[in-house]
């Protein structure tokens, strides 16, 4: 099987970058998650990317001139690492226009919440306070837009009486990891795919 070398990039704690290491690891899944790069040095994340023997990298953008070139080189390091798919789990930086069309199509985000409801920060706090009955994740190709660009996938969670925001995310968190790694395998399988605008 000629598996898809993907990279993760994390801002943070890194579960769901765990749930697709973990995904990865079974003969027959078709990616494997080569290395991770964090846009901040204290990434919990980045401790477990190394527990687990894999390439990290830290690319910060007060590092680099601005966001064109902090871009330019995640850029440089994904193709060093000749990547065929990218992995946003928790990154916390939006990329820019020139990275979004050189890696169209080849690029994922999770979300946590049902797109195109609640976009951007607090979903679950956002979730409870519109009254929703269901809330959930979505797996989606990246784009310039946040949280925009086509969805692979989503998983829906009900929202239930007493809920509070840390009740909510934890039960979304759950599918999170489940969705994720059903979405990249679809997407390296070529099962789905996004190749224009
Ligand atoms: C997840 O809820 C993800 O959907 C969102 O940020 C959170 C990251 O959590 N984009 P983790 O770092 O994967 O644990």
């Amino acid at each position: 099987m000629n598996r898809k070398r993907v990279a993760i990039l994390i801002s943070g704690r890194g579960s769901n970058m765990a749930a697709l290491i973990a995904a990865a690891k079974a003969s027959d899944y078709p990616a494997e998650i080569i290395g991770v790069i964090s846009n901040t040095p204290s990434a919990a994340g980045l401790e477990t990317a190394r527990a687990e023997g894999l390439a990290t990298a830290v690319i910060r953008l007060k590092d680099h001139s601005d966001k064109t070139a902090a871009d330019a080189a995640i850029s440089a390091r994904l193709r060093e690492w000749q990547v065929d798919l990218v992995c946003l789990a928790g990154f916390m930086r939006l990329l820019g226009p020139e990275f979004c069309t050189a890696w169209q199509g080849r690029v994922l985000n999770i979300h946590p919440a049902l797109l195109p409801e609640f976009p951007g920060l607090d979903t679950h706090a956002r979730a409870l306070a519109a009254g929703v009955a269901e809330h959930g994740c979505t797996v989606h190709f990246v784009t310039a837009g946040m949280d925009e660009g086509p969805i692979v996938g989503q998983a829906r969670v009900p929202v239930l009486a007493g809920d509070t925001p840390e009740t909510l995310a934890a039960r979304v968190l759950a599918e999170e990891h489940r969705l994720y790694a059903d979405c990249l395998a679809k997407v390296a399988r070529g099962e789905i795919a996004w190749t224009g605008q």
